[in-house]
């Protein structure tokens, strides 16, 4: 399989809960962390990483020599959680012959699980939510000595903001930078808000300081995170909630997304840029404009939609309908011509009915996606929809609608990649192709992976590259020339 179809894959299983396994360097104690779930989460390990080296820890990708294994874990899904669950009886399997071995659960699904996984069950050592991360010193010193060693706290202010992560199993030329944590939507089938808690923003300066001296180390591309990046505000610190009672000065020296994009850009002027995720309520026509306006700001937007019935839409609490995401839909096409555009899909949310579903299809048919990550409904435990709504669609149903979108996806896909055949595309190298080790394959602005011959460039160029022909999902191309 071609990078692309293998990365998307990769990403589409870290989204249902599949590993991926964290790998660095560094002396000293070992560390073993594998991550499940959202970029978010691998950037989280990232900062993880980073305080245990100051406790001197180093990762290693064998389980067998690490004295520490931690699960950064993700409860988005049901079968996310039972991935966690399996993998937790395997290490402790591992560890009735090396007692010593300890275990640990980060992330999302710390808060559920500390009572089950924790006394009941004695699977863990170490249970630690996504905010307390700092903790970890402490924790690890509770452990040793033989304390209850957990902390699920989760925080208004925690952005990590001065922490300088470990870039952990990378290209080299990509990586994450978180900008918000948390969310306030409370879109009624989701999770996050209670694993994740209030949506905090970071301080920018550290933000640019931090994608400044990736490009000092010689990364190409920084990809912004936040579950809502759109909603991204900083006035000196605080909630979101709380920006109407700041001061007249901090309102008026307020950073907004479109701000942040704006600074990002011109601080790091040949890095590329990304962003992820954006929210169709909070992304205004500013970021649009942003995008356009930087040429090193990526023509892409990754923007979930749940559903195209507007009935549905309501009942999941999305902060907008069919037409208001048509509607914006149209405004991105003529802001940035040729934009790529993503999405998210849920199928049998519930009372979800066939004519819902024939409109989710419709909705797809008028945006024609490049991409997208689709799902079905998994309730989810102290959602709205979990303790107001009935699962109702049975599985069966949900399984079908859900490969009907899959399929629509999968035409889409290929009738936008064939539309580039013949075009010349910028591409930043990210590596050797995973089929021949004679290819390279890279991103063109618009996410489409480029496999083509590699010559004499190498992963970091950004090269100009003729798209010969088009497979399902990889562009395949002759380099042209380079660009820098
Ligand atoms: N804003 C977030 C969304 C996180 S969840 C982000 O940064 O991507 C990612 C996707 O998982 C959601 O967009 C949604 O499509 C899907 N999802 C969330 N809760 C779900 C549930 N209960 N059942 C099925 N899919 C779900
Ligand atoms: Fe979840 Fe909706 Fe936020 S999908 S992460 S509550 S935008």
């Amino acid at each position: 399989m071609e990078k692309n179809g293998a990365e998307r894959e990769l990403l589409e299983e870290a989204r249902q809960g599949e590993a991926l396994v964290l790998e660095g360097t560094g002396t000293g104690k070992k560390l073993y962390m594998e991550s499940y779930g959202c970029q978010m989460n691998f950037s989280d390990s990232e900062i993880v990483a980073s305080i245990l080296q100051k406790e001197g820890y180093e990762t290693t990708t064998s389980i067998e020599e690490a004295d520490l294994v931690l699960l950064n874990t993700c409860s988005i899904r049901e079968k996310a959680e039972q991935t966690v669950r399996t993998r937790l009886d395997q290490f402790n399997t591992l560890k009735k012959e090396k007692p010593e071995l300890r275990i640990g659960v980060l992330g999302c699904m710390a808060e559920r699980v500390k009572e089950k996984f924790f006394q009941e069950e004695k699977l863990v050592d170490l249970v630690v939510g996504p905010d307390a991360y700092r903790d970890l010193p402490n924790l690890l010193d509770e452990m040793d000595g033989g304390r209850k060693a957990v902390n699920v706290l989760l925080s208004k202010e925690e952005t990590y903001h001065d922490i300088e992560p470990v870039r952990l199993g990378g290209n080299g030329v990509t990586a994450f930078v978180s900008i918000t944590r948390g969310c306030d939507n409370m879109c009624t089938f989701c999770v996050v808000p209670f694993t994740r808690g209030r949506e905090r923003s970071r301080n920018p300066q550290t933000i640019i300081e931090e994608c400044t001296q990736l490009w000092e180390q010689g990364y190409k591309e920084v990809t912004l995170l936040g579950q809502n990046v759109d909603s991204y505000l900083w006035y000196g610190g605080g909630l979101k909630k709380d920006f109407e009672k700041a001061s007249a000065m901090a309102q008026s020296t307020a950073v907004h997304f479109a701000d942040l994009l704006h600074l990002v850009a011109k601080a790091v002027p040949n890095m590329r840029i990304r962003f992820s995720t954006s929210n169709p309520q909070d992304m205004k026509d500013d970021v649009l404009h942003a995008i356009a306006a930087h040429e090193n700001i990526c023509k892409y937007i990754h923007l979930p939609v749940q559903s195209g019935s507007s009935r549905i839409l309501k009942a999941m609490n999305r902060g907008h309908n069919r037409e208001e995401y048509i509607a914006l839909i149209d405004r991105i096409q003529r802001i940035i011509p040729g934009c790529s555009v993503s999405h998210d899909m849920i199928a049998g949310f519930p009372t979800e009915t066939e004519e819902d579903h024939a409109e989710t299809l419709s909705l797809m048919d008028y945006v024609k996606y490049d991409f997208g990550y689709m799902f079905f409904y998994s309730e989810r435990p102290n959602t709205y929809a979990a303790r107001k709504m009935d699962d109702d669609i049975p599985l069966a149903v949900k399984k079908r609608r859900l490969a009907e979108i899959i399929a629509k996806q999968q035409e889409h896909s290929a009738v936008r990649l064939a539309a580039y055949v013949g075009q010349t595309l910028e591409v930043l190298v990210e590596g050797r192709s995973k089929r021949s080790d004679a290819d390279l394959y890279g991103r063109s602005t618009y996410n489409t992976v480029v496999v083509f011959p590699r010559e004499e460039y190498q992963p970091g160029d950004l090269v100009r590259v003729k798209i010969d022909r088009s497979t399902p999902a990889t562009l395949i191309g002759q380099a042209v020339d380079l660009v820098r």
